[in-house]
């Protein structure tokens, strides 16, 4: 269910020009996605640990693949993604046209939700990155059993990373200043808003944009709701999981302070 809040309820209610409701990785939203993530800083933690695992790297839900995927193909991994919007896959395809053959060739996305996603293969390294799994941990079971096949999808060895926000919380009400952008290449102007523990135990966040297609004004609004995750919830997520802690990793990005778990698949006695 989406939630609207402040201005931007405002603009849904008063819905003067036809303001269209997507999906917040869908249409426009997509494009935005591609031009304004801030996750980079974390590239080099997943290239370090899969430098020390293996070539064969799975990134769940890996949206239009430029943040990871594309980077570590680049970089020699082989790197197949799993990814339930129509819209990031179409990003990919356009990112991975301009590429050679031979970066291309190192990478598989599969259109599919990763709760119903299974496969024989199995890679030396797991990512869910960029916090994505405020997203997937709604129903907890349905997360540990996604948890159980990354066990079952690693290599002897291999390594499960995700990461979370640890600046939100569930005690504390928090909403962020509005954040702007335009971009004169595509074009669009972008407002967007994070409201945080507004409704209990959620991180939601709001975005507007106006842009022009076919020489024709457009107005679309989006809101995404996440859960707030707790170390507490992470436990629990893991439980009777037999993954070892190998490493946790805090990082400052621009707009949020994240933990980033390193779990690893013990070596099978010999
Ligand atoms: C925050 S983005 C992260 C994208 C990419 N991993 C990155 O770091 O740039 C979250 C992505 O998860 C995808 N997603 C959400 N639920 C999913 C599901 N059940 N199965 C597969 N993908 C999902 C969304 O469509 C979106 O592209």
């Amino acid at each position: 269910m989406s939630h609207f809040f402040g201005v931007y309820k405002d603009i849904k209610e008063l819905n003067i020009g036809n303001v269209t409701e997507l999906g917040i990785y869908e249409g426009i939203f997509s494009t935005i996605y591609a031009n304004m993530q801030d996750t980079f800083r974390e590239l080099n933690y997943y290239i370090e640990n899969g430098l020390c695992t293996g070539k064969r790297v799975l990134e769940i839900a890996c949206g239009d693949g430029g943040n990871y995927m594309i980077p570590m193909a680049k970089k020699g991994f082989e790197v197949d993604g799993v990814e339930i919007s129509e819209s990031m896959i179409e990003r990919f395809h356009e990112q991975t046209a301009r590429l050679p053959e031979k970066i291309k060739s190192r990478m598989n996305i599969y259109q599919a939700n990763i709760f119903e996603y299974d496969t024989d293969e199995k890679y030396d390294l797991i990512t869910i990155p960029s916090t994505t799994i405020c997203l997937l941990a709604d129903d907890e079971e349905q997360t540990r059993c996604l948890f159980q096949k990354v066990y079952k999808w690693l290599k002897p060895g291999g390594r499960f990373m995700f990461d979370y926000r640890i600046d939100q919380s569930l005690q504390n009400e928090f909403i962020s200043h509005i954040y702007t952008e335009t971009n004169k290449k595509y074009p669009y102007v972008l407002f967007m808003q994070e409201f945080n523990n507004v409704v209990p135990g959620r991180g939601i966040v709001n975005m507007y944009v106006e842009t022009m297609e076919d020489g024709v004004d457009k107005r679309y609004i989006a809101s995404s709701d996440k859960r707030i995750i707790t170390d507490g919830l992470v436990e629990r997520l893991l439980e009777g999981i037999d993954f070892r802690l190998h490493n946790s990793y805090t990082v400052d990005l621009t707009n949020a302070k994240v933990k980033l778990l390193v779990l690893e698949k013990e070596e099978e006695n010999e």
